[in-house]
């Protein structure tokens, strides 16, 4: 630095102004050289990275990305500086084959703003996946496009079953190890995948769910509890999270608590009808259920259509 003559400086500080001005590097406009593209396209910048790289590229283009008869994908138009911004100045070499100048890089460690990263992915994938993606929990937390997707690689481990998991595990992990409870849905498998639930882009409901609503999600593959039912049970209506956790319990069928106790959050034992419904009439008494009842299934001994019935008698969910 202190080799540095003044003017350099004066130069170094105006160009430092300039890209903290500016909003992408198309807009350094005291940097025209960087705004120029290279004219051979991806073919310069295969000169040096190439095969023997340390970051392998080359897989792009077994990808849809690399796609050259596409005419939506990078490859068709400015090829590699579709994503990368114009590397007229980069590809420039300097010495021992350093380049010149900085390119546009992607990832959370990458120089480039997560967002400038994102509205690159965005110009082409701003569809209906992604309409609630701004101000989406991901989003805002700047998690990238990148962050999630791998571009450089044959397959995308985000898009696969058998990947999907350890990719959200890389910042979920508390989530995974749910899924390895006694009860959970069947994702550790990779019969279901978190994607099957959520929408990592953004959703109109709460926590990404990729549905408007948490009860909607579950009809999605549990139809037979959608109702309308002659008599339904009002929590079971409300949401399903009342009493299952979606992702695992070390309760049967996902229970977040062990009835009696899970149906006791909301019911008194007061007044309850002691003993056995004999079939000729209702019990009587007012005392608590007989301990023996609660064994086993507990309250659904009795109890046993909990997702509401459709019993012309069913009004107590006994049948
Ligand atoms: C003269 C050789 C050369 C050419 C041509 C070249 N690069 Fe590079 N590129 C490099 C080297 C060397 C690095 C590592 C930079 C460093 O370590 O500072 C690099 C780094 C990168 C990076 C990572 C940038 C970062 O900040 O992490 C990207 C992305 C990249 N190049 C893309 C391209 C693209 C796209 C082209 C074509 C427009 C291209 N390169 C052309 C040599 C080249
Ligand atoms: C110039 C347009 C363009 C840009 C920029 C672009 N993509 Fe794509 N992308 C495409 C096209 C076209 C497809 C193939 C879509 C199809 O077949 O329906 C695609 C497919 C994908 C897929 C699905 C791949 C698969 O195998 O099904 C992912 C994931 C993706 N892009 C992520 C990204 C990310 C992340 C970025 C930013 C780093 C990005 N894209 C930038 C055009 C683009
Ligand atoms: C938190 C992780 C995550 C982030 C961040 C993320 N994605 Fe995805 N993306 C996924 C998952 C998971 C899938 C598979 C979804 C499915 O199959 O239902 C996917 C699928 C896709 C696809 C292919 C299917 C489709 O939805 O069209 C494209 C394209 C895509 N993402 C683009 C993007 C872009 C662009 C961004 C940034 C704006 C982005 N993604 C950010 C996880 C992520
Ligand atoms: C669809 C957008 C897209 C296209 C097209 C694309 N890249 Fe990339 N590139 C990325 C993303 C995103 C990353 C970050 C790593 C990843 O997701 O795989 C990346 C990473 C890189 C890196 C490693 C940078 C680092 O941080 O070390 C280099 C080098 C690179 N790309 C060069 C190229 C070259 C050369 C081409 C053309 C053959 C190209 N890229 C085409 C999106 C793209
Ligand atoms: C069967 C559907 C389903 C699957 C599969 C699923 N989730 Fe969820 N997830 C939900 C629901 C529903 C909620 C909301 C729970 C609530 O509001 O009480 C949720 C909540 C979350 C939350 C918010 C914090 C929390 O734990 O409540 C995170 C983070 C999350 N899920 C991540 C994941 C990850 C990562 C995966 C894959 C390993 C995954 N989910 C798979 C349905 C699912
Ligand atoms: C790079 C890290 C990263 C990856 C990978 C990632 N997430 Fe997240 N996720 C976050 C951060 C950060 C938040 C916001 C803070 C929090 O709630 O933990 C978040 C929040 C969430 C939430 C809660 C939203 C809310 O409203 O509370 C869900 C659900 C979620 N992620 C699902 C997923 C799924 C599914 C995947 C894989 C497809 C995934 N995430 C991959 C970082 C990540
Ligand atoms: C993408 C499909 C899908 C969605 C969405 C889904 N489930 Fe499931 N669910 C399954 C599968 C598959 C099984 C396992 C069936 C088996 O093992 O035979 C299952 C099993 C269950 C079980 C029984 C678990 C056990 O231990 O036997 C319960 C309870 C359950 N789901 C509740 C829910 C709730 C509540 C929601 C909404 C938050 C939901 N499911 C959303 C597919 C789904
Ligand atoms: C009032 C608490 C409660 C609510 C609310 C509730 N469930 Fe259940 N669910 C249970 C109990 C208790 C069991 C165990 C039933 C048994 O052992 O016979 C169960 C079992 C299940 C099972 C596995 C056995 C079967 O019947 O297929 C599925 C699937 C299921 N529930 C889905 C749902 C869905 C979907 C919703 C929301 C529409 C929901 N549940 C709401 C208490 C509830
Ligand atoms: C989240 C709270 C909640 C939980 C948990 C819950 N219930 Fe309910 N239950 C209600 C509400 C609210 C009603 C409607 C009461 C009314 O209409 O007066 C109801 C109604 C009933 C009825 C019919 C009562 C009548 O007078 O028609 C029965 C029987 C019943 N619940 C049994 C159970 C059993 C068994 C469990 C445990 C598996 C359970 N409930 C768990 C809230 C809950
Ligand atoms: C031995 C069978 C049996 C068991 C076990 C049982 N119930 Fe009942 N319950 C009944 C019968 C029968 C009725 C209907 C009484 C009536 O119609 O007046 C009833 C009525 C109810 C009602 C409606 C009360 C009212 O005033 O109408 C609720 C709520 C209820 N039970 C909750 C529970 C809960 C919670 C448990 C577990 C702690 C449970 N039951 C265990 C047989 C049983």
């Amino acid at each position: 630095m202190d080799r540095r003559n003044p003017a350099t400086i004066t130069l170094i500080s105006c160009l430092i102004l300039a890209s903290q001005l500016a909003i992408s590097s198309l807009a350094l406009a005291s940097d025209e050289a960087k705004a120029e593209y290279s004219k051979k396209g991806a073919d310069t910048c295969l000169k040096c990275h190439d095969e023997d790289n340390e970051y392998p590229v080359l897989p792009l283009f077994k990808t849809k990305h690399g796609e050259l008869n596409d005419e939506r994908s990078p490859m068709a138009t400015l090829q590699c500086e579709t994503c990368h911004g114009p590397g007229g100045a980069h590809q420039k070499k300097k010495k021992k084959n350093k380049p010149k100048a900085p390119i546009r890089a992607f990832g959370s460690k990458a120089w480039t703003p997560i967002k400038e990263q994102n509205s690159v992915c965005l110009r082409c994938h701003n569809d209906a996946p992604r309409n609630y993606w701004h101000g989406n929990a991901h989003e805002s937390s700047s998690v990238g496009c990148a962050d999630c997707h791998q571009v450089h690689v044959r397959r995308d481990p985000m898009l696969s079953a058998k990947s999907q998991v350890n990719t959200c595990a890389q910042c979920h992990q508390k989530q995974k190890i749910e899924f390895n409870k006694r009860s959970s849905h069947p994702v550790r498998f990779a019969k279901m995948r978190c994607s099957d639930c959520h929408n990592p882009h953004g959703s109109f409901d709460d926590k990404l769910i990729k549905t408007a609503t948490k009860n909607q999600l579950c009809f999605l593959c549990h139809a037979e509890k959608r109702g309308p039912l002659l008599w339904s049970h009002a929590p079971v209506t409300e949401d399903c999270t009342l009493c299952h956790s979606p992702h695992g319990s070390t309760y049967s069928n996902l229970l977040v608590k062990r009835p009696p106790l899970l149906c006791q959050q909301c019911h008194s034992q007061a007044g309850h009808p002691a003993t056995l419904y004999s079939g000729t009439g209702l019990p009587t008494g007012s005392g608590t259920i007989q301990r023996k009842f609660l064994l086993g299934r507990s309250c659904l001994n009795c109890h046993s259509q909990v997702h509401g019935s459709n019993h012309p008698s069913g009004v107590k969910l006994l049948r």
